[in-house]
């Protein structure tokens, strides 16, 4: 193949998924299946946390269990690296297409009242990223936060919480964390065409169940070393 044909093949396939990507239809997907990514990799990262539960000799051997198999941590950390960014450039867009579907504000104030999670979702999007920030600064390149000498990921993740300002800080963005989990998986169902008088109120319960469910569970970690139950 020459080079010329290559390159407009590419040109022709970038095309294509900038069109996608850039359809109101085309960005509501790429939300539901990053998000639905993210979801998953939480959930498991959740089980992976709670072994903490079990004793120092059971989470080292997840953490040592988890760094032995580098092809599938680096499939995990590359969908992270791919589904981060376009869950949050989507997002972006998504507002943008929003904001320009109704250029003029209504003429009379909407008296429904709003669910703050759903108005400051980019805030609060935000916030989980510069936790994120932190948090790999912590536990993935040890950067920042009291380290165990010799190193070992129990100890790490104990000492750190050991520190009440790391602790609350861990605990408050899991609380942002939760609002914005909760309305993601709400409009995810929403855009999956789970809505109308049959569905909304029972995928409402469960988008807030399942949010600040999964936030609660992962505050139980800094919670219960900050109150010596993991030591
Ligand atoms: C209290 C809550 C949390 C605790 C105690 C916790 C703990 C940890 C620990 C110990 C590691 C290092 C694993 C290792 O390399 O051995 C880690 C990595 C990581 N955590 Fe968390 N985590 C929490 C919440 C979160 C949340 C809410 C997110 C996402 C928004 C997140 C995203 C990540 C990512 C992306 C990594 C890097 C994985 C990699 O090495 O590629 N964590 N976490």
């Amino acid at each position: 193949m020459s080079e010329a044909t290559a390159t407009s093949m590419d040109d022709t396939l970038l095309a294509k998924w900038m069109r996608f990507a850039n359809s109101t239809i085309g960005s509501k997907m790429i939300m539901a299946v990053t998000g639905m990514g993210l979801w998953l990799f939480l959930v498991a990262h959740l089980a992976g946390n709670l072994t903490a539960f079990l004793g120092k000799d059971t989470f080292n051997h997840y953490a040592e269990a988890l760094h032995a198999n580098p092809p599938l941590l680096w499939a995990v950390r590359l969908a992270l690296l791919v589904g981060f960014p376009l869950h949050i450039f989507t997002a972006i867009r998504c507002a943008q297409i929003n904001r320009a579907a109704r250029p003029v504000e209504y003429a009379f104030a909407n008296k429904t009242p709003v669910n703050p999670a759903a108005t400051t979702m980019i805030l609060s999007g935000g916030v989980v990223l510069a936790f994120l920030g932190y948090h790999l600064a912590h536990f993935t390149w040890r950067l920042t936060g009291p380290m165990p000498e010799p190193f070992n990921p129990y100890d790490m993740l104990v000492k750190g919480f050991q520190q009440p300002l790391i602790a609350v800080f861990y605990i408050a963005a899991q609380i942002l964390l939760a609002g914005h989990l909760a309305h993601g998986l709400y409009s995810m169902f929403q855009h999956l065409g789970l809505h109308g008088q049959r569905w909304t109120p029972g995928v409402k319960k469960f988008a807030l169940v399942v949010g600040y469910g999964l936030c609660t569970a992962f505050s139980a970690v800094p919670l219960f070393v900050m109150l010596g139950v993991i030591k």
